[in-house]
């Protein structure tokens, strides 16, 4: 059987790039034996040719405007590994399908925010196109979903999606660090980038959810859809505190199907220490798929990282002769569509409620009697002994109550003077 060449073209040179011409360099005589086909790398671009690099570039052909690229009959595949959710990246992706190349992506970005546009011209010019690496690093989640092996009806997709959040949660766990210490180690270690914004606001996960909601329900929803809170803002206090009440705190991305609307929600969350979503730890990801027939399914692998990553981009290219490429998306629901962020108001569940209050008697009496005049019933109760400057910390956990409810009487609350800290609101998931 003859061997089959088939043109590369790379465009991003950093750590997923230079990772995914490693693989090549080292693997392509497997893939030679094994798929009969010579991936050969035709062209390469990144912003700074004179850059460095950790991995030899020597013998590739450089183009300093790579959407050149997409007009040569030797390139066959464009990958595109530098970011962003317009710009350059958008275009490639729409000059690489006008011409008929697979486009290959590991932005979750662009793919959150123009996925169905860029699915759309690859139906019109009959192209492939695909973006596994985009949600999950390592984890084939894009395949599981798309290759239909799920054959009932998702109702729920939700997850750890940041693997640096998730890492940064479980040092401060683990090792009682405060947030920025845990932070530094993790771009120490390089598990978080030198400006992590995007991850620890929520952003990069709510990028992905995104994406996850779209293929599973079939919808087409923007990022601002989606309610969106980091982690920032997590105190040591509170992950002992949930630690004493059998809970983990995680940063979890939620997408529920009820009566065709789709919720979707970013924000850190108690989580049972018996639940298996709480056994990954450090810069683990997982994510779950709650089908109606198949039940829970949980996937669990390294969700960013130089090396899983261009494995992910490797698996697309190697899947090159898939016909399954071009049915992304194509499962568009017209019954069911998206809620606003604003909706998460309507979501029901408990709550964990932290404060400061004065060490005073009666002060207890007091809140507990306020929660109950408003008629939030309260699971359990706590006062911590840290006592600082006469402030005492107090801690109650809600039973079932709406968003809507809990918000309008913690506004209340906070007028309250003998409530001397904010009021710290996290939410409790029963997975
Ligand atoms: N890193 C991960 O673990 C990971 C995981 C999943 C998905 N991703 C996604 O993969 C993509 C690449 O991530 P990365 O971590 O490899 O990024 P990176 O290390 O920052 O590398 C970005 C590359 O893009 C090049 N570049 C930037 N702007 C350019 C422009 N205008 N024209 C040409 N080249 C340009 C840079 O060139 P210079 O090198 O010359 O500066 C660099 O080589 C992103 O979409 C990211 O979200 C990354």
């Amino acid at each position: 059987m003859s061997v089959k060449k088939i043109g590369i073209g790379i465009v991003g040179l950093g750590t997923v790039g230079s990772g995914l011409i490693e693989i090549i360099q080292k693997n392509n005589n497997i893939y030679k034996n094994k798929y009969k086909t010579d991936f050969s790398i035709n062209g390469i671009s990144a912003k700074n040719r004179n850059k460095k690099r950790n991995v030899s570039i020597k013998g590739y052909k450089w183009f300093d405007d790579p959407v050149k690229m997409t007009e040569l009959p030797n390139i066959d595949i464009i990958v595109e590994l530098i970011g962003g959710s317009d710009g350059l990246a958008l275009k490639l992706a729409k000059e690489s399908l006008k011409r008929r190349k697979y486009f290959v992506t590991a932005n979750k970005a662009l793919i959150a925010k123009h996925g169905i546009k860029i699915f759309e011209l690859s139906q019109k010019y009959n192209a492939k196109f695909s973006f596994e690496a985009a949600v999950g690093g390592g984890i084939p989640i894009i395949r599981l979903i798309n290759n239909s092996i799920i054959v009932g009806k998702i109702k729920n997709i939700y997850g750890i999606l940041n693997g640096t959040c998730n890492y940064i949660l479980t040092k401060m766990r683990e090792n009682n660090l405060q947030f920025n210490k845990a932070l530094k180690e993790a771009q120490n270690l390089g598990f978080a980038e030198a400006n992590p914004k995007d991850d620890i606001n929520g952003t990069d996960t709510a990028y992905k959810l995104a994406i996850l909601s779209n293929l599973a329900f079939g919808i087409n929803t923007k990022v601002s859809d989606i309610y969106t809170e980091g982690i920032s803002k997590i105190e040591e206090i509170d992950i002992k505190m949930a630690q004493k009440l059998g809970y983990k705190i995680i940063l979890l991305g939620i997408s529920n199907l009820k009566n065709n609307k789709v919720m979707q929600r970013v924000h850190p969350s108690l989580v049972s220490n018996n639940s298996m979503i709480s056994k990954v730890d450090n810069e683990l990801n997982t994510i779950i798929i709650d089908d109606e027939v198949a039940d829970k399914i949980m996937v669990v692998g390294k969700g960013a990282g130089k090396r899983p990553t261009a494995a992910s981009i490797m698996a697309d290219i190697l899947n090159i002769h898939d016909e399954n490429k071009k049915k992304f998306f194509v499962t568009k629901n017209k019954k069911v569509s998206s809620l606003s962020s604003k909706d998460i108001s309507k979501r029901e569940g408990r709550f964990y409620i932290r404060m400061g209050v004065d060490d005073k008697p009666g002060v207890l009496a007091d809140i507990t009697l306020f929660f109950k005049k408003h008629k939030i019933s309260i699971k359990s109760m706590f006062q911590l002994d840290n006592k600082i400057k006469n402030i005492v910390p107090l801690v109650f956990v809600t039973h079932k109550i709406t968003e809507h409810k809990i918000s309008l009487v913690l506004k209340k609350m906070k007028a309250l003077k003998k409530i001397k800290t904010k009021i710290v609101l996290l939410r409790i998931e029963e997975l």
